[in-house]
């Protein structure tokens, strides 16, 4: 890192004399002045990451800011392009924990560059992952020809209520880290540096993961106080990778091998409803127990031990029940299929009817959009868990590969 501005190292002394020199004015149209001599700072995730972006299996941090946009009518292909490739050198910045040396087009000249917020953190392990939605693919755009072949709607499903004003969109950002100011500042500076080509459709703030994704993290708990993530596709587990989460050449899409596809799907929860439910009954509508996150069966099971899905009783019933939510969606019940779950906790504050509002933002990554409607039609038919919770927001976006090293997103997209 020679060439950025580290925020930390930025003291008060520095910061005026950065402004100085116009680092954060912008004066310099961008260029970065004082290099750096420190090495990556130590809770830094490289941007370019290889042939995956980073924020799929990054180990998930513990809050998160998704954004949508929509590009504006007066927008053209070349201004498309242009904010992509002015995004891509913010993100790098921010990534890195440095300021943003990239000029706002259209501010004053002295506009500062960065909105400053995260001026004195670290960069939190943050990661920014993009990707596109299917309106996006116009010719209009300039994008006709370039839409990823897999990228489909998600069909409706019933008993969802799903807000189209929170949900779809042509350009999604997802920036994980582990503190919420860096994760929204990253939201912030992307819709400034858009002004005129986009507009933010809809935002959510996730405060707390419901996954791991990497062997070394502990198992979080949603809302409903349950372990989620227990058998959720791991870093390391490079064949089920390969099987279920990158796409591949089926996308009919160079751009696109080595990306995935995510969807996202806001699921508000009837927290007074299942507050007030026995323990048995919540534990049934799992399959699992509450506190250890052990499966029904086998007996002495402990949270990672595989589910045993023929065991019965003395009855002849099946224990972990045919509607507990880890028998519909688990991969031995569904011709081996897996999905990786990224998603996190939301709180909306207090409802209409006087009730706090809530759920999970799930979020997941797959090879195939068509991988989620397979699961999800089956959870509408079955699972226990619809008695507690709708859908509200839906959205699907094709998330490309990791970026070359001569590449902005600007030059990926349109080729
Ligand atoms: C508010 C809604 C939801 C809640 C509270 C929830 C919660 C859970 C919990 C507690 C587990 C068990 C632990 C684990 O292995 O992670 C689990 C597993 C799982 N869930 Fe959900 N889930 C929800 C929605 C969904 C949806 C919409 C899908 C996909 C359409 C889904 C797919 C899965 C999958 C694939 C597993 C792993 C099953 C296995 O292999 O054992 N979940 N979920």
């Amino acid at each position: 890192m020679t060439d950025k501005i580290s925020r930390r190292n930025l003291g008060t002394a520095a910061l005026g004399a950065a402004v100085a020199v116009g680092v954060i004015g912008g004066v310099t149209g961008g260029q970065a002045l004082v290099p750096s001599a420190e090495g990556d700072p130590p809770d830094y995730i490289p941007f370019r990451s290889g042939i995956h972006q980073s924020g799929i299996t990054t180990p998930a941090q513990q809050n998160a800011v998704f954004a949508s946009f929509d590009v504006t009518a007066k927008a053209t292909p070349q201004s498309l392009r242009k904010m992509l490739s002015n995004w891509t050198t913010a993100c790098d910045d921010m990534v890195h924990g440095s300021l943003i040396t990239v000029h706002t087009p259209g501010t004053d000249s002295d506009s500062p560059n960065d909105t400053a917020e995260v001026i004195d953190q670290n960069p939190g392990n943050l990661t920014i992952t993009i990707g596109y939605g299917s309106t996006l693919f116009t010719a209009a755009h300039g994008l006709a020809s370039r839409k990823p072949a897999r990228l489909i709607d998600i069909p409706a499903f019933t008993g969802e209520m799903i807000d189209s004003r929170i949900s779809y969109g042509d350009i999604a950002i997802q920036a994980c880290a582990d503190d919420p100011q860096i994760a929204y500042h990253v939201i912030r500076n992307l819709t400034r540096l858009g002004t005129g080509v986009v507009t933010a459709r809809w935002m959510q703030a996730g405060f707390g993961r419901t996954s791991s994704t990497s062997p070394a993290q502990a198992t979080p708990r949603n809302l409903m106080g349950f372990k989620d993530g227990t058998r959720n596709i791991r870093s390391n587990e490079t064949t089920a990778l390969t099987d279920f989460v990158w796409a591949d050449s089926t996308s009919k899409q160079d751009w696109m091998i080595g990306g995935s596809y995510l969807v996202t799907r806001k699921i508000e929860m009837r927290l007074v409803k299942w507050d007030s439910d026995g323990l048995d009954d919540q534990e049934a509508t799992f399959g699992r127990h509450k506190v250890s996150g052990a499966a029904f069966a086998p007996k002495n099971a402990t949270e990672f031990t595989t589910p045993d899905f023929n065991a019965v009783d003395s009855s002849g019933a099946l224990v972990i029940p045919p509607t507990a939510h880890v028998r519909l969606v688990a991969f031995e019940q569904n011709n081996g299929l897996r999905i990786l779950r990224r998603g996190y906790n939301f709180m909306d504050g207090v409802s209409e009817k006087g009730t706090l509002s809530g759920g999970l933002f799930f979020a997941a990554y797959m090879r195939d959009p068509q991988q989620f409607v397979d699961l999800q039609t089956k959870l509408v038919a079955h699972d226990d868990l619809n008695e507690y919770t709708y859908h509200i927001a839906s959205a699907v976006f094709a998330v490309p590969r990791g970026l070359k090293s001569n590449q902005d997103w600007g030059s990926q997209l349109f080729g």
